[in-house]
């Protein structure tokens, strides 16, 4: 039986030299599985409380949508800076070269709510700790970050654990 890991392809050398990008378009196009990322994302999550799913533009969109539609709660996509429009609060974060700005509706949630953060991949953990950011921002509270991929190497599960966040991801890749 093929694991969510076996449905990633992994191309050498993309976006530039050195680095294996692992693609999750081949998990996604495969109904089965789709069907089990899904379901195993959501395994740990089973009776809490879950009043939003928040989604990392572009490719937690994916995973997200899904989970929440699952979960029959809403879905808060968190957009890269000057897509949405309406008033927004905003949050910066680095990248490897440079800086990037993701950003949400400033009246997206309501405090107290408990958001659970998706993405497809957690690498350095730059992106979903600003997304974290925007939602205490807001006053809600994350209950959970899940992610298909972990690679452990780039640091993100220890950052986003000495936050005290609590992390789940499907499968790792050691070698970013
Ligand atoms: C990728 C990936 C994660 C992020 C992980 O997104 O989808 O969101 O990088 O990296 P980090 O943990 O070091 O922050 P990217 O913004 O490259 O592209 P996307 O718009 O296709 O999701
Ligand atoms: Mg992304």
């Amino acid at each position: 039986m093929k694991t969510v890991q076996d449905y990633i392809r992994t191309i050498p050398d993309f976006p530039h030299e050195g680095i294996m990008f692992r693609d999750v378009t081949t998990l996604f196009n495969d109904p089965r599985g789709f069907r089990i990322a899904v379901d195993q994302l959501l395994h740990p999550y089973a009776g809490m409380q879950i009043d939003q799913v928040a989604g990392l533009e572009a490719r937690g969109f994916i995973m997200g949508g899904a989970i929440a539609h699952q979960l029959s709660v809403g879905f808060l996509p968190i957009r890269k800076k000057g897509k949405l429009p309406g008033k927004t609060i905003e949050q910066a974060y680095q990248l490897e070269y440079g800086e990037a700005v993701v950003e949400v509706h400033d009246d997206a949630l309501q405090p107290g709510d408990k958001v659970l953060l998706v993405d497809d991949l957690l690498a350095t953990g730059g992106t979903a700790e600003a997304g974290i950011k925007l939602i205490e921002r807001l006053g809600a509270e994350v209950i959970g970050c899940a992610f298909i991929i972990d690679l452990p190497e780039l640091g993100g599960r220890k950052r986003l654990e000495a936050m005290g966040m609590d992390v789940h991801a499907l499968c790792a890749f050691e070698g970013a």
